[in-house]
């Protein structure tokens, strides 16, 4: 650990200095945020990407940078096995898991529910509940050992439904339910999850999104407007929640689902 994280005396580290945080979404723009956040405070990362093994890559070497470790594998969170392997590989690598981190989710076109075709409903639950799904069951025999937490990414419009974005809310509506869950089920063995719902930020998916014409000018302004701070937010603010859900403290914390949306679900 390095010197400016050293707990004050009679706390607990932020982290356990063995093990490592397993990150999966790595090559995302919220995945990455939160892997440099987690290795500047001292965590070995194992990270995960599905196409983009460039993306995977960048972030591997920004790990690097702050002085952690790295271990990177592709992995489709929609096949129970590959996640259970890479999971297991991780946490044979590092020396255990403390830390299980869902940041993934394929891109989503937003429609409203009477223009979604059943298969992009479909494909979306596959990718992202039980991507999430099998992520935690993966981790959960590491966790119990380490006694350490999960920590998932949801969304604000699980609390206040925005038009046009079904296939964010559903999935993350499974994904905290999941996680609230597992708190109840695991505490008694030390294992804390907890969720972060983020809000309309300028990276990650917003790129895509602005791309394809469903982040237009009117929705942007729109989105501010319902802001309380009135500002889109950033991948690293978003991290900022999450790695202090997923440290030791928060340790007292657990079930919990932390809105970093800048006041839009009020
Ligand atoms: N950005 C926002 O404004 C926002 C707001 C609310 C919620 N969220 C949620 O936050 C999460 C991360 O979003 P982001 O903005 O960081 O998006 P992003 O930059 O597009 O990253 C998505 C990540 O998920 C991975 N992924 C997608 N499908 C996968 C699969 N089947 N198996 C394994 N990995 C898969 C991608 O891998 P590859 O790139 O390697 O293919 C990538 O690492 C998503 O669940 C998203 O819905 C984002």
């Amino acid at each position: 650990m390095t010197e400016q994280h050293e707990p004050a005396v009679g706390r607990p580290p932020d982290f356990p200095v063995s093990g490592c945080a397993v990150v999966v979404g790595g090559s995302g723009g919220i995945g990455r945020a939160i892997a440099v956040q987690l290795a500047e405070r001292g965590c070995n990362i194992a990270l995960t990407y599905f196409k983009g093994s460039a993306r995977a890559d960048e972030t591997a070497s920004l790990v690097r940078s702050a002085g952690q470790e790295v271990h990177v594998g592709q992995v489709d969170l929609r096949e129970e096995a590959e996640v259970g392997k890479f999971v297991d590989e991780a946490a044979e690598h590092f020396d255990g898991v403390h830390t299980a981190i869902y940041a993934a989710g394929p891109y989503i076109p937003m429609r409203f529910i009477g223009q979604q075709p059943a298969a992009a409903f479909r494909e979306v639950m596959e990718h992202d509940a039980f991507g999430c799904y099998h992520l935690m069951r993966a981790a959960l025999p590491h966790l119990r050992k380490s006694k350490g937490s999960f920590t998932a990414i949801v969304t604000p419009a699980i609390r206040r439904y925005a038009v046009r974005d079904i296939l964010s809310a559903a999935p993350k509506a499974a994904i905290e339910q999941l996680v609230k869950g597992l708190a109840a089920e695991e505490g008694r063995f030390g294992v804390r999850a907890n969720a972060v719902g983020v809000g309309v930020i300028t990276d990650g998916l917003y790129h895509a999104l602005v791309e394809s014409g469903d982040f237009d000018q009117r929705f942007l302004d729109a989105s501010r407007q319902a802001m309380a701070l009135r500002r889109l937010g950033t991948a690293d603010e978003v991290a900022e929640g999450v790695v202090f859900l997923a440290s030791a403290r928060a340790r007292w914390i657990t079930g919990q689902t932390l809105m970093v949306d800048g006041g839009y679900a009020l």
